[in-house]
């Protein structure tokens, strides 16, 4: 018996299918951000990095990984090892199951336990430090485990993805994503963690459209931009070292957001446009808002939201939490402060600031052309 035809004229499907769910990585959508969110008139796009399968990380895990295993860097089985607050471990949780590696993330208190959980669901080992560093704070005590577990394990790769230049031109095909979607753009408005993202998408822009206006993202409280450091609540963006992968000489200007603001910005998102996210999306999202008010209404905007809000559950969207760490305050002002050196005063509520320079003076190094910096255990 033959099987029944199918019928004449299915609908016409553009939803990505794959055989392996790297391959559902990229090619995220975008979505407008106008009325309620901004004002009358104007509005930013958003691309939705949460609708990778982990995270915006996924692209620089699978990349920096394929380019290891290609370099010779990592053999075939050998164990991966990170220091993460999230969002990459679930991308190296992704490429340790796409390419055959044992994955062996470091973390801190300061994460989820839901993120605990699903790593340890997706196969990944989670190492927890219990003590901060007393200098370099959390993150310095990360890369001090991951110092320690890479001695421990013949062959063992970690990625580095603070300095590693593959963590910035896994971004280039971001940036050619956003050309083809919006063919003209004006400004982007990127968190900045390790710098990666913002550097890969803003040199290839850049490169596209040299008047591009870029404007970076960071928390109060990080070093990235020569604040001093301070304890931090948000996650994701922000750093309390100085990551080599930032490309300082890329940004226009740097907004410094506070918590309280950010969740402002993630609650109110969610609440009239659905889309939305954690700390850093709701930083950068009230960024864009602003940067919409104040650029000609014609401006094309495009801002990155790394993920989406199902992390956050137990944080940006619990009342309790944010009762608990005084976060529900009431909308934040509709500018930010402004200084004109980065130095001038350490900043508590969204400011700005635009001159910004390498706290280190560190002279700079082309995107993704740095020599190469991740650590292989002998
Ligand atoms: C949720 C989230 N937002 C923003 C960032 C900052 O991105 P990048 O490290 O590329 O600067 C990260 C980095 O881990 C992140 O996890």
């Amino acid at each position: 018996m033959t099987s029944p035809c199918p019928p004449a004229a299915l609908p016409t499907v553009s939803a990505p299918s794959a055989r392996t769910p790297a391959g559902l990585v990229g090619n995220t959508p975008l979505i407008w951000v106008g009325e309620p969110f901004t004002g009358p008139g104007h509005g930013f796009w958003a691309k939705l990095e949460g609708a990778n399968p982990g995270g915006i990380k996924d692209r620089t895990a699978l990349h920096m990984v394929g380019e290891a295993r290609r370099r010779g860097e990592l053999r075939g089985g050998a164990p991966i090892v990170e220091s993460t607050s999230g969002t990459l471990g679930l991308g190296l949780a992704l490429a340790g199951i796409t390419y055959g590696h044992p994955v062996r993330v470091v973390t801190d208190p300061g994460m989820e336990p839901m993120m605990r959980e699903l790593l340890t669901a997706y196969g990944a080992e989670v190492h927890l430090v219990d003590a901060p560093h007393p200098v370099g704070g959390w993150q310095q005590a990360r890369r001090e485990r991951v110092a320690e577990l890479l001695a421990a394990g013949p062959g063992a790769w970690c990625p580095d993805q603070y300095h590693n230049p593959d963590n910035v031109s896994a971004y280039r095909p971001l940036a050619h994503e956003l050309v083809t979607q919006l063919g003209r753009i004006d400004a982007l408005v990127v968190s900045v963690g390790t710098g990666g993202h913002s550097a890969g998408v803003g040199s290839v822009l850049r490169e596209f459209f040299p008047r591009l206006r870029i404007v970076g993202v960071d928390t109060t409280g990080s070093t990235i931009f020569g604040q001093p450091a301070a304890p931090r609540l948000m996650r994701g963006l922000g750093s309390s070292i100085h990551p080599g992968n930032v490309a300082y000489d890329l940004f226009d200007e740097v907004h410094w957001v506070a918590a309280p603001e950010a969740v402002w910005a993630a609650r109110r998102l969610a609440r009239c446009h659905y889309a939305t996210g954690g700390w850093s999306v709701g930083a950068v999202a009230l960024t864009a808002r602003w940067l919409a008010a104040t650029m000609p209404a014609e401006s094309r905007i495009a801002a990155i939201f790394p993920d989406g809000p199902q992390r956050y559950t137990g944080t940006v969207f619990s009342d309790a939490y944010c009762r608990e760490h005084g976060l529900l305050t009431t909308a934040p002002p509709s500018a930010p402060q402004e200084i004109a050196d980065t130095t001038e005063r350490i900043v508590t509520s969204w400011t700005r600031c635009t001159t910004v320079t390498d706290p280190l003076g560190r002279s700079a190094v082309p995107a993704g052309a740095a020599p190469h910096a991740a650590v292989v255990a002998p």
